[in-house]
């Protein structure tokens, strides 16, 4: 088997950088409990770039809630297994946040994030993009990647990191990709590890709502408050479905609501209690 070198520390980290002088390197930021969906992005890279770095580190930052950061699944073994499978080249695990924090800045950053924050996750999780954006950033001054790789499947993240990117000019690409999902529909997440058989089953039926909007947007013949609605009792009437945290349909630049059928950057946003897990999904709904 390929082999895959793990790093735990900054020093180490810059080392190995400084030896691949301006090669293009790819770079997945992931927080561990690896899927086929990270694996994509780690597969994507390696096909496009010279060197490909995945990071692991559960920000605690970002978290609302001490629960759901405690019972996030940690399974670093299994996951740099699954790496050096694809072929990864560094793995790099901080050993603990000060060597997250080593790094000199890429620039004196600004942090408007032209309210690309506030809405959906932004309503019920504050200060989460933040302390996304700031580990991102420190991951990318740390590792210095020409190219980097986020999941459409947080696509508000992609969103929001793509935009500091740019307004920075921090010289690295954002490449966002499709959600990988389950043969049901689920988008894959390493929060699913915590549902049981019959949550993981009906967890389904999220795509099947998203699916739905997509094709009522299509269709014209519904206002978007029509569809929403209609959604929403959709996922209502789903097993074990606890309760619904938003349902909004947006446009894709900036993330405020669309108010009628003709825009053709729109996107449908869900998240959702099922049982104890908070589910997150989207899908664009033009062809
Ligand atoms: P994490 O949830 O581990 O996700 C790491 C990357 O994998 C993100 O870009 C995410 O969008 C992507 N991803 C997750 N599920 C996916 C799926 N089903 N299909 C395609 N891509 C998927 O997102 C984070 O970690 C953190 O916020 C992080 C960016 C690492 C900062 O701490």
């Amino acid at each position: 088997m390929i082999s895959v070198l793990v790093i735990d520390n900054y020093e180490d980290l810059s080392l190995y950088r400084e030896k691949l002088g301006d090669k293009r390197i790819g770079f997945v930021p992931t927080m561990g409990a690896l899927h086929r969906g990270h694996l994509h992005l780690a597969e994507t890279s390696i096909k496009h770039c010279d060197a490909t770095v995945v990071s692991i580190w559960v920000n605690p930052r970002q978290f609302n809630d001490k629960e759901d950061f405690e019972k996030y699944p940690r399974n670093f073994d299994e996951d740099i297994k699954k790496l050096r499978k694809v072929g990864v080249d560094v793995v790099f695990i901080p050993k603990s946040e000060e060597e997250l924090y080593k790094a000199n800045r890429l620039k004196q950053e600004a942090r408007d994030l032209k309210g690309l924050d506030k809405p959906l996750e932004g309503m019920f999780r504050t200060g989460h993009f933040e302390a996304v954006v700031e580990v991102v950033y420190r991951l990318f001054c740390t590792v210095k990647p020409s190219v980097a790789y986020f999941g459409k499947k947080d696509f508000q993240q992609f969103r929001i990191i793509e935009h500091f990117t740019n307004s920075n000019d921090l010289g690295i690409e954002i490449i966002g990709l499709e959600t990988i999902r389950e043969e049901s529909g689920l988008a894959m997440s390493s929060r699913n590890e915590r549902l049981n058989q019959q949550e993981r089953a009906a967890a389904a039926g999220i795509y099947k709502t998203l699916s739905w909007i997509k094709n009522s947007w299509n269709d014209k013949h519904k206002s978007p408050e029509e569809i929403k609605e209609e959604a929403a009792n959709q996922l209502l009437a789903i097993p074990g479905l606890k309760s619904i945290d938003y349902l909004e349909i947006v446009n894709e630049e900036d993330l405020n609501p669309v108010k009628n059928g003709s825009s053709n950057t729109a996107r449908a946003f869900i998240a959702v209690y099922l049982g104890p897990v908070r589910l997150i999904d989207n899908l664009s709904l033009n062809n």
